[in-house]
């Protein structure tokens, strides 16, 4: 993969990575990742797409921006990546946050979408409770306590059999979370506390949805993700046993074989 970097007014630096050629595939990873997270899925889908993978900013080689904290003001820089590579139609792939960007980024350029696939994510906000705990968590990420609280989330992302059989991927997903910034994290959690729910967006879209769900997934239950599956007019359901909230590093042959066909749907439809 050959890396990018851009930057425009309200983004310093935008870092992204790009391999393939045919119709745009563009994958969005979590919190706290950066896009080396799919780097196990993306070989399967350059052969037959120009798969497009950002650092979000804050993340990686990506600058936070300034101002409130916001997925809202994170989403546009999807829009700065696609009009520099000259882009005008695009599959989202959203991991988790990667998704509630994607929704952000679908109410404000809809146009550009050909289909959305919503892996291990939501379009529900955060109830109460779950603000109040990331209130906590940000409480103690500023305290200095950013080592305990990525080492202590890290293990519950993935199912118990995987977890116990590869200590050597929650290592270096605990690591790939250490990269990013209290500052970062206050960020994201903040503008993921921020965020509305957007269900309106699978209602109204014209845009096929595929929704990929963990059976183990501890964030995303099983039943709140089946229950939007249906929203779209179009939607596509993978429902993974053995798989918590990380398929793309759990089960990523199935995953990209999943992204694959559904990508071919939207663009062939
Ligand atoms: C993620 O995996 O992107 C986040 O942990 C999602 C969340 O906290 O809602």
């Amino acid at each position: 993969m050959e890396t990018f970097e851009i930057s425009a007014d309200q983004f310093p630096t935008v870092q992204y990575r790009k391999s393939g050629s045919g119709p745009a595939l563009m994958l969005l990873h979590g919190f706290p990742e950066d896009g080396s997270l799919w780097n196990q899925v993306v070989p399967a889908l350059s052969g037959s797409f120009r798969v497009i993978v950002p650092d979000m900013p804050g993340a990686g080689g990506s600058a936070l921006p300034a101002g409130n904290p916001s997925l809202d003001v994170i989403a546009p820089s999807l829009e700065v990546i696609l009009n520099k590579e000259q882009i005008n139609e695009v599959v989202l792939v959203g991991h988790s946050m990667g998704g509630y960007v994607s929704l952000a980024f679908a109410e404000k350029y809809r146009p550009w979408l050909k289909g959305l696939s919503m892996v291990h994510s939501t379009a529900f906000a955060d109830s109460e409770e779950k603000k109040q705990a990331r209130v906590k968590s940000v409480e103690l990420i500023r305290k200095g306590g950013k080592e305990p609280f990525v080492k202590g989330m890290i293990p519950n992302l993935f199912a118990t059999a995987f977890r116990e059989a590869h200590p050597e991927v929650i290592q270096r997903q605990v690591e790939r979370g250490l990269k990013l910034s209290e500052e970062s994290m206050a960020y994201f959690y903040n503008a993921m506390i921020n965020r509305p729910e957007r269900t309106n967006i699978l209602r109204d879209a014209g845009f096929p949805v595929q929704w990929i769900v963990g059976k183990e997934d501890q964030l995303i239950a099983t039943e709140s993700a089946l229950q939007q599956s249906s929203l779209a007019s179009v939607n596509f359901v993978s429902l993974y046993e053995n798989c918590g909230h990380m398929s793309m590093l759990e089960q990523p042959e199935r995953l990209a074989n999943d992204l694959r066909d559904f990508a071919v749907y939207c663009y062939n439809r």
